[in-house]
């Protein structure tokens, strides 16, 4: 856990990306804002923490970049954002990992990654509101919060739990993002409830798919327009 905390200590900020479920927009959001940002000049990383499921990779097209070997890993850089996976590491096999086996992967590779100096690191997390926030919230103490929300009564439950969790836990929640917006704002009247700051709303954009593991094209799209307003807001 030292370990971790040495490799995190030139990082200025962290910030988690989490919705409790899965399908929402999280690692979408997450690499497009890193890219967002990469070319708004910060050195930022991303972190995909979905073992289950790694699609930071996928969104960037970043499928055969292996992190190098030195005194630890260093993370592959694509479109200026450092990216970390176990992608790399699992292939394309079932990653059947056990909860304790995920906390030991987890551990393992922020003990391993050297960040460097980054001004932001984005950390797509899993789906889940137990062991993986948990584990998070213990490793990475100073880690914020942006929280992903489609409009469905589904998704914003699970942000509910989510949000208790967090405030449980003492952690930052910097506000939430809807995703998939449909024109109710359900996800804003959900914040103005819940004393979470509203960031904005990204829609549905069918051009997402054709653009992922294009970052050029993923950047000229509607989504990634509207994610720009909101990116604008994380220093
Ligand atoms: N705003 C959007 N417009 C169109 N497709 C989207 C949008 N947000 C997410 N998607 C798509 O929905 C699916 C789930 O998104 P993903 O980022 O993998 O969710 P999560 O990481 O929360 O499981 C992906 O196929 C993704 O491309
Ligand atoms: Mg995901």
């Amino acid at each position: 856990m030292r370990e971790a905390e040495k490799q995190l200590s030139g990082v200025r900020r962290v910030v988690c990306v989490g919705s409790g479920k899965g399908g929402v927009g999280k690692s979408l959001v997450s690499a497009t804002a890193a890219l967002l940002l990469s070319q708004r000049s910060r050195r930022v990383g991303l972190l995909d923490l979905d073992f289950y499921g790694p699609s930071a990779h996928l969104i960037l097209g970043a499928w055969d970049l292996m992190p190098t070997e030195d005194r630890g890993v260093v993370p592959p850089e694509i479109h200026g954002v450092r990216l970390m996976s176990i992608a790399p590491y699992i292939g394309e096999g079932p990653s059947a990992l056990r909860g304790s086996d995920a906390t030991h992967a987890m551990l393992e590779l922020l003990a391993i990654t050297r960040w460097g100096e980054l001004d932001l690191l984005l950390v797509d997390m899993p789906p889940g509101t137990g062991d993986e926030i948990l584990d998070v919230v213990k490793f990475i103490p100073a880690a914020e919060w942006l929280v992903v929300s489609t409009p469905s009564k589904l998704s914003i439950q699970t942000v509910r739990r989510l949000l208790l969790l967090l405030r449980e836990t003492g952690s930052k929640i910097m506000g939430a993002i809807e995703n998939m917006a449909e024109g109710e704002a359900c996800v804003e009247e959900f914040c103005r409830a819940e004393g979470v700051q509203f960031l904005g709303s990204v829609p549905r954009d069918p051009k997402v798919e054709r653009a992922i593991g294009r970052p050029e094209l993923l950047l000229r799209t509607e989504f990634a327009r509207r994610l720009e307003a909101i990116v604008r807001k994380l220093k």
